[in-house]
């Protein structure tokens, strides 16, 4: 039994859930997985009616009452300044301690890459989670006023950075990729980058069975463009790992089809698609609902049910194939027609 507490949150946040809910009934109609789920209401409503964010009685049930949190996505224009979005996303990655933001970037059909030629890409993000810029660390002085000053510190610890590179390396020699990368910017930040890349100087003489390399971030991004096919796991701290991401889904069909597992292996585990709230489309039935499924697979796989992680994946692959797709890939799909004939091929 794998207990699931399904937060969907803002924008089309709920409509991608809703279909991944959907296709998790499957699951277990199929037999393939026995799955306990609740809902939990928040994100921008429940913040505005009720001033609360994400309450400590909460949080404490989301740490010990599930095995996994599956989340849609936060972020609300009637919230400009983000605060219970922080609080619940990045207020779970840190209380959580999901350290590892493990982002894959697949191309799962020819004609979602935006690049020339045939391409194979298949290669994983390992973003760092809980340290960089992400902290708060840092203040403003003078607000409003011309003097004012804004700081904002990136933090690493030799211990934190060492952790994900550690886990970067292990997921690339358990599943057979050749080369570890990582992307820094230690040319013109050399504390922090520096620190980075001493760690993985020392991480990757433990692997010497891996390839490894370091980028910096800028030249890194242009051969993410140039040569994908070139990378196996791409290790970067939490900033540059986001923004690296983005860049990465754009390369395989775009924020749609990304998912992503937040985890600290063993513990705890927040899934979600890398895509935000899309208030742009929300509410139109244009949401691609895939990324959230994906998401939900990654969570199935890391719970032991890798045959119904498979089955969501080939249902995936299935509906690209065929065509079942939603505006952003061409197809004219809605959000849950989409997530109905996934639920269908899961079942089939
Ligand atoms: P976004 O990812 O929400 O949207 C970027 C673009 O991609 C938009 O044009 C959108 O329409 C499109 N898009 C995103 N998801 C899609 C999907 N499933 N199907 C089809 N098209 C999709 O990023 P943004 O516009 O920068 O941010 C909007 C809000 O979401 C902000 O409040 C931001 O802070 C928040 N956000 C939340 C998360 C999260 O909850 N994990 C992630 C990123 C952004
Ligand atoms: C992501 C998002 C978040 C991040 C935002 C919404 C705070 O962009 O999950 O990639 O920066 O981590
Ligand atoms: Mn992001």
């Amino acid at each position: 039994m794998i207990r699931v507490a399904l937060v969907p949150g803002d924008g089309i946040g709920p409509e991608v859930l809703r279909e991944a809910r959907r296709v998790l009934d499957a699951v277990q109609e199929a037999g393939l997985a026995e799955l306990e789920m609740e809902t939990f209401p928040h994100g921008a409503d429940h913040y505005l009616s009720t001033g609360e964010t994400l309450g400590e009685e909460t949080f404490v049930r989301l740490r010990d009452d599930f095995d996994a949190i599956l989340l849609g996505a936060v972020g609300d224009p009637r919230v400009p300044g983000n605060e219970h979005a922080r609080d619940i996303l990045l207020g779970l990655r840190f209380r959580l301690d999901l350290f590892i933001n493990l982002r894959p970037v697949r191309l799962r059909a020819p004609d979602l890459c935006p690049l020339k030629g045939e391409r194979d890409i298949d290669f994983v993000i390992f973003r760092e989670n809980t340290e960089g810029f992400y902290t708060g660390s840092g203040g403003v002085l003078r607000e409003g006023t011309p003097g004012e000053v804004a700081v904002s510190e990136s933090l690493a610890t030799r211990w934190g950075v060492e952790r994900i590179v550690r886990a970067a390396f292990e997921r690339a020699r358990a599943e057979g990729r050749e080369r570890v990368t990582l992307g820094d910017k230690a040319n013109a930040v050399p504390h922090v980058y520096g620190l980075w890349r001493r760690v993985f100087g020392e991480v990757a003489s433990e692997f010497p069975d891996l390839e490894s390399e370091m980028r910096y971030v800028d030249a890194l991004a242009m051969e993410f463009v140039r040569a994908p096919e070139r990378f196996g796991v791409v290790v970067a701290e939490n900033l540059l790992g986001d923004i690296l991401s983005d860049l990465g889904a754009e390369l395989v069909g775009g924020m749609g089809v990304a998912p992503s597992a937040n985890v600290n292996p063993g513990k705890h585990g927040l899934y979600e698609p890398v895509h935000g709230s899309a208030p742009d489309i929300a509410g139109t039935g244009r949401a691609n609902p895939m990324g959230a499924v994906l998401s939900a697979a990654l969570m199935l796989a890391d719970h032991g049910a890798d045959r119904a992680a498979a089955r969501l994946e080939a249902a995936v692959d299935r509906a690209l194939a065929e065509g079942v797709r939603t505006p952003d890939l061409g197809g004219d799909r809605t959000t849950a027609a989409v997530g109905e004939w996934l639920a269908r091929a899961v079942i089939d």
